[in-house]
C-alpha cells in the first residue's frame, strides 16, 4: 500500500493542503473557537516540513514520531497534542516498518484514533475531530473486510469523515474551546473534523 517514500510525500501534501486551508479552517474556528485552528496546522506542518529531508531512507515508523513530536512542540492550541498523540502512536505502531499493508494501516488508524480519545478524554457526537475519524474509520474496515480495494477504502473513509464533518454542525460541543459556546455552536461545522477530512482526503489522492 505504501511504503517510506509514500509516507513522506504524503505529509509533505498534507503540508500543503494545510497551507491552502489555512484560511478556511481558521474561519471555521471563529465562530465556535479563538479563530486559530488554520494557523496552528499551517504553523505546525510548516515546522514538520523543515524535518522532512532529514527523514529521507527512515522508516515508517521513525518519520510519523517525529511528525507527532514536531506538531506537539509548535502547535499552542488543543490541535497539536491531539494530532500529535495521534501521529506520535501510529508512529509507535509503524516502528521499524519500511512498508505497510491494508492490515497495517487500519490498525495504525486504530491507534491514532484511540490516541486522540484519550488524550481528549473525548468521544463521538461531542463535535470535535473524533466525529470525523471514528467514522471513517468504521467505515474504511468495513470496506477493507468486503475485499475492497485501496483505492476504494479510503475513499469510502473520505466519504464518511465529510459526513461526520457536516454532522458537527448538529451537535453542541462537550470538549474543547467550542463548549463554551453552548448552543450558539450549532450550525458551525468543527474545525478539526474539518483538518482531518483534509488530511485523509490527501492520503486517498495518492493512493
Ligand atoms: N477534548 C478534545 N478531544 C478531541 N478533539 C478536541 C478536543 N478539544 C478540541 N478538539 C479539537 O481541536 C480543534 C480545535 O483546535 P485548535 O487548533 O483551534 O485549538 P484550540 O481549541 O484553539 O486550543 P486552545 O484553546 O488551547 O488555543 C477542535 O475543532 C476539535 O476538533
Ligand atoms: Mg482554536
Amino acid at each position: 500500500m505504501a511504503d517510506s517514500k509514500k509516507v513522506l510525500e504524503i505529509i509533505k501534501a498534507i503540508g500543503a493542503k494545510m497551507e491552502e486551508k489555512k484560511e478556511y479552517l481558521t474561519e471555521l474556528d471563529q465562530p465556535i473557537g479563538d479563530s486559530d485552528h488554520g494557523i496552528n496546522m499551517a504553523r505546525g506542518f510548516g515546522a514538520v516540513e523543515g524535518k522532512l529531508p532529514g527523514l529521507e531512507g527512515k522508516d515508517i515508523g521513525t518519520i510519523l514520531k517525529t511528525v507527532g513530536m514536531t506538531l506537539v512542540s509548535t502547535v499552542g492550541g488543543a490541535s497539536g497534542p491531539l494530532y500529535g498523540s495521534a501521529y506520535m502512536k501510529a508512529g509507535m505502531a509503524m516502528a521499524g516498518k519500511e512498508e505497510m499493508d491494508m492490515d497495517d494501516f487500519l490498525s495504525m488508524m486504530k491507534t491514532a484514533v484511540e490516541a486522540v480519545e484519550q488524550r481528549g478524554k473525548a468521544t463521538v457526537e461531542e463535535a470535535t475531530m473524533l466525529d470525523a475519524m471514528v467514522p471513517s474509520l468504521k467505515a474504511m474496515e468495513e470496506a477493507a473486510a468486503e475485499g475492497k480495494t485501496t483505492k476504494e477504502v479510503l475513499d469510502a473513509g473520505v466519504q464518511a469523515a465529510w459526513a461526520g464533518a457536516g454532522h458537527t454542525k448538529d451537535l453542541v460541543a462537550t470538549k474543547g474551546r467550542a463548549s463554551y459556546v453552548g448552543e450558539r455552536g450549532l450550525g458551525h461545522q468543527d474545525p478539526g473534523a474539518t483538518s482531518y477530512s483534509y488530511m485523509l482526503e490527501v492520503v486517498a489522492g495518492l493512493m
